[in-house]
């Protein structure tokens, strides 16, 4: 069962709430999600704004349910070494955020200047490349209020290596949707916190933009 959604076009349609509680995602062909990672993320003190944490990101849990009901579909998961991987990955990606060294571990003197990601399922599409993609993170003056945006062009890069209609239950600011949408390509999301399903209305009511750098 599904609520109505808090934001729909001809090409997106946005759930606000649980996506444990809400079915409609599961009727996408391909799952491309940024869930909590499961290590309590806390990016630091963020320039002009509050710092948040992220909803659900005590442990797996969220993303290992929502894993499971998805079953063996063609899937993308972003995720971190910190964490145990979701099971049946099939390749490890990379996205290489270029020189920042971030937040993290301020006693050693390398940083977290990457993030992981998960193939999992079959179904892909289009010319066989490498699994590093290298773009820059955007600085904050141009990042969407949310604590851990990802660019609208790393996700492109690899929705184009999908088909049919994206799912995104962990939709954060809405990047994968754009993407998708950027692309042509139809989207579902559901996002738990409200502040962030209003985010994502107005930059997809907005039109889509891009705010990533390619390095
Ligand atoms: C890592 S962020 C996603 C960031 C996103 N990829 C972006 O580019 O902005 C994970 C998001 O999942 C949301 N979330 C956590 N648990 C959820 C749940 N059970 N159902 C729906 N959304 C959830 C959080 O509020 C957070 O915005």
């Amino acid at each position: 069962m599904s609520p109505s959604p808090y934001y729909r076009d001809e090409m997106v349609t946005l759930y606000h709430g649980n996506c444990l509680e809400i079915a409609a995602w599961l009727a996408a062909d391909v799952l491309v999600t940024d869930p909590p990672y499961g290590m309590d993320y806390n990016s630091g003190w963020v320039k002009g704004r509050e710092d948040r944490p992220i909803s659900g990101d005590k442990t797996t849990q969220a993303r290992d349910t929502a894993l499971e009901r998805w079953g063996t579909r063609p899937a993308i998961v972003f995720g971190t070494w910190r964490v145990p991987k979701p099971s049946g990955v099939r390749q490890t990606g990379i996205w290489d955020k270029g020189d920042d060294p971030g937040m993290g571990d301020l006693s050693i003197p390398w940083g977290s200047s990457f993030e992981e990601f998960y193939i999992l399922g079959s179904g892909f599409v289009g010319k066989r490349g490498g699994a590093v993609i290298r773009m820059n993170k955007p600085p904050v003056s141009n990042r969407p209020d949310h604590p851990t945006p990802k660019p609208v062009g790393l996700m492109e890069r690899l929705i184009v290596k999908t088909v049919g209609t994206v799912a995104d239950p962990f939709a954060g600011s809405g990047s994968t949707l754009l993407a998708a949408r950027n692309l042509g390509r139809k989207a579902i999301g559901v996002e738990l916190e409200e502040r962030y399903c209003e985010l994502i209305a107005s930059r997809l009511a907005q039109g889509a933009f891009d705010f990533g750098e390619a390095a």
